[in-house]
């Protein structure tokens, strides 16, 4: 349609179907009439305003969402097509890595691939947009909801939020399998405090625009269609009626002109956060924010009609939501295509597409990091006089739940366990057994999931039994791989915890394991740092798989015997134990900086109990060759504010990498800057580019990073955001950690 024509709709649309364009519900609610009645009435709808609403959440499968466009356009008077939307997060049939793991392969490329084979898969069961990406800046661990983020970094996050966005939506939404994107969750979400679901966030104006709104921005530059509002307050307002963010932010400084969707009932909890007296209230302030569809309540549905005929809630709002919907729909060509790519043959279609599953394959071990290895790794193929046979002792052995808690649409049995790969994997002749030892969920422990029920169904005489057989045979191996660690259903949404170890019963698991044979390799499932001080100690090597997705038993199998190499550094720091959390590299120096280790007296900014650093930090993660950088050099010592990049404001930074291993491998080069003195404290590192440098033993290469004022910018004290003359340092190193730097200056001229 033409942008004329669909001001014409919204001039002929009556106000109850305006408001029903803001709605968005379930699936449940197109179950058929005797079986939506129950959600109709417990959510205070009629079967008219259902009849009415504009789009559907969670709902998959093309001849499904076929029939509920079909039946439902011919309802509406203008024969508005719906718009069906769902969390598409890391995967839809054939599941990759979780985005913090995605976030660790320091590829940008890879998780736009992998949202280009997400939009195809979700585009043909009838799909039209998803929930993704997520690019809430994280760096609390106990918040569960850390695994959908791609880390700490505000760098790193907004390259990974654009590249997936240029993944689900191409050049052209509506272009054949894309989907819309979904900035999520705006703004502030990933800092609740105590890192306690849902709670409130205080961050001062200058963190929130300095660290967390720039991956949100880069997404809007991106051009995701849509942003999602987050459930919690920001400076005591809840998001979802936050009028400074939406209005002034998201579409007044950032020119965002797509829909804004409310996360899950948070404009009814606008009345539970205390801002609202009353769902009439709710909605006037949702509304007023700028909120366009109202997610799963009646308060659009049964608050706006009145007020908008009383005037108390000008038309031009509802307006103004309502004609960004239509938009987007017909962005997405639903006016002539309002099934768009949903195509039925993918519904039957037996198996994944085999190219999807071998790129999930290649994928996942770039996302691995192994964070400990003291030679142990790779595993030998064939027996040798020291390898002569390996046992798997550990829960996750033939665990089929290693998606993570937001994968949604995949099947079960599609899943390759570790048990499996090494049941498929011909080119192994040094002998191989298996034993669970525990399941990774306790005695009797149980817990709901978005999709399914999880329990631990086994008997005590039974978990016995299986921690006999384990130990037996670990005892018989001579070397002994653990595949442990949290379920992941203590990862995800609601999913917060106060204690962020391997489960206790597994750890016992493991200490019974040590005690007959200290040859392990623990394999680390989680969608969370974890505080793996004791495995770390104890075991010989530690590879950290979090969710790994559909191919994720091949995956480690190959990363395992050295097919491939863990290609992952982490996103985020794996802290020491939990009571240094929230810790991450780019923190602000103190007036009595400490260094671990140092004796520099009783007041000093230090924990008595733990070292400041983390266990592993930031951008850690080791291959299974060896580098080394040469120092620093700069092609310049100083730099010139103000001019262009050939008269003087930039320089390049190099250093000589060198495979010093006996493999090839990859590096990610990283370069890191510190601003040594500024109108406002300046954070110790913070990363501002990296690289991906593939060598063959002995081989060495120059890696270069251009040094731009741009790079140098910040907010200042007076809140102008540009860079300040002064001395800086740039370092570049394998980690954040790096202390290979070197001096220059910014000047006047
Ligand atoms: C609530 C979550 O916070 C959000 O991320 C998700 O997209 C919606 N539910 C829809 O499932």
């Amino acid at each position: 349609m033409t942008s004329e024509q669909i001001q014409t709709l919204l001039a002929d649309m009556s106000l109850q179907e305006k408001i029903g364009q803001l709605i968005q519900l379930t699936g449940v609610f197109y179950a058929g009439e005797g079986m939506a009645t129950g959600p109709m009435s417990e959510m205070g709808l009629t079967r008219e305003q259902v009849d009415m609403a504009g789009s559907v959440l969670s709902s998959v499968g093309a001849a499904r969402l076929k029939n509920i466009q079909k039946t439902y356009m011919e309802k509406q008077p203008h024969h508005i097509p719906l718009l069906f939307m769902a969390d598409v997060i890391n995967g839809f049939r054939t599941v990759f890595p979780i985005p913090l793991a995605q976030g660790c392969s320091f590829d940008p490329e890879l998780s736009r691939e992998m949202a280009r084979v997400s939009a195809r898969e979700a585009a043909r069961t009838g799909l039209h947009a998803t929930f993704s990406p997520m690019v809430d800046l994280v760096r609390d661990a106990r918040w569960g909801r850390v695994m959908e983020s791609t880390g700490e970094d505000p760098y790193l996050n907004g390259l990974f939020g654009s590249a997936m966005i240029r993944g689900y939506q191409g050049e052209n939404v509506g272009e054949k399998d894309r989907i819309a994107a979904c900035v999520k969750h705006f703004a502030g979400y990933g800092a609740p405090m105590g890192g306690r679901e849902y709670n409130q966030v205080e961050l001062s104006e200058r963190t929130l625009r300095q660290d967390y709104m720039p991956s949100y921005r880069q997404g809007v530059e991106a051009g995701a269609e849509l942003v999602m509002t987050s459930f919690n307050t920001l400076g005591r307002v809840p998001a979802t009626a936050n009028r400074e963010l939406m209005q002034d932010i998201l579409r007044g400084e950032w020119g965002f002109e797509g829909v804004l969707i409310s996360d899950w009932a948070a404009i009814r909890e606008l009345l539970a956060h205390g801002i609202a007296a009353d769902r009439d209230e709710a909605a006037y302030l949702a509304l007023r924010a700028g909120v366009d569809i109202d997610m799963m309540t009646d308060v659009y549905a049964n608050h706006l009609e009145r007020q908008i005929r009383e005037g108390k809630i000008p038309m031009e709002w509802l307006d103004a939501s309502v004609l960004r919907i239509l938009n987007l729909k017909n962005k997405l060509g639903l006016f002539e295509h309002p099934c768009k790519d949903a195509d039925e043959a993918y519904d039957g279609a037996a198996d994944i597409e085999p190219a999807h599953r071998a790129f999930a394959r290649k994928a996942a071990p770039e996302t691995f990091v192994l964070l400990k290895n003291d030679g142990i790794l790779p595993l030998p193929t064939a027996p040798t006089e020291r390898v002569r046979n390996i046992a798997f002792v550990g829960p996750y052995v033939d665990e089929k739940r290693i998606c993570g808690s937001w994968s949604l649409f995949y099947n079960m049995e599609e899943n390759v366990t570790i048990q499996e790969a090494l049941e498929q994997a011909r080119t192994l002749t040094v002998p191989v057994s298996w034993a669970k030892g525990c399941q990774v969920l306790d005695y009797g422990q149980e817990r709901d999931g978005f999709r399914d029920h999880v329990k631990n169904t086994c008997g005590r005489e039974e978990l016995e039994a299986m921690e006999a057989e384990a130990v037996r045979v670990a005892r018989e191996a001579d070397v002994v791989v653990m595949p442990m660690g949290e379920h992941h259903e203590y990862t995800g949404e609601g999913s917060a915890r106060t204690e962020i170890g391997i489960p206790e019963h597994q750890m016992e698991l493991f200490r019974r394991v040590y005690a007959v044979n200290p040859n392990i390799v623990v394999v680390s499932f989680s969608g969370r740092p974890l505080d793996l001080r004791e495995v770390s100690r104890k075991a010989r090597a530690v590879l950290q798989v979090w969710f790994p997705g559909t191919e994720g038993g091949h995956a480690i199998v190959d990363t395992l015997f050295g097919e491939t190499e863990p290609g992952g550094r982490l996103s985020m720091s794996f802290p020491y134990n939990v009571g240094q959390v929230p810790v991450y590299y780019s923190e602000l120096p103190t007036g009595r900086p400490h260094l671990d280790g140092a004796a520099d007296g009783r007041c000093v900014s230090r924990y008595i109990d733990a070292p400041n650093k983390p266990l592993y930090v930031f951008g850690y993660g080791m291959g299974y060759t060896t580098f080394s950088y040469s120092p620093v050099t700069l092609s310049r010592g100083d730099m010139v504010m103000g001019k262009k990049a050939a008269e003087g404001s930039a320089l390049t930074a190099a250093v000589t990498l060198t495979n010093t291993g006996s493999r090839p491998g990859t590096e990610v080069v990283q370069l890191y800057i510190r601003d040594m003195a500024g109108s406002v404290a300046r954070p110790v590192r913070e990363l501002k580019g990296f690289q991906r440098v593939t060598l063959g033993p002995g081989e060495s290469r120059q890696v270069c990073f251009d040094i731009t004022e741009e790079m140098l910018r910040f907010y200042r004290l007076d809140m102008s955001y540009g860079a300040e003359p002064g001395q800086f340092m740039a370092y570049i190193g394998s980690d954040s950690d790096t202390q290979n730097g070197a001096s220059f200056s910014l000047r006047q001229e």
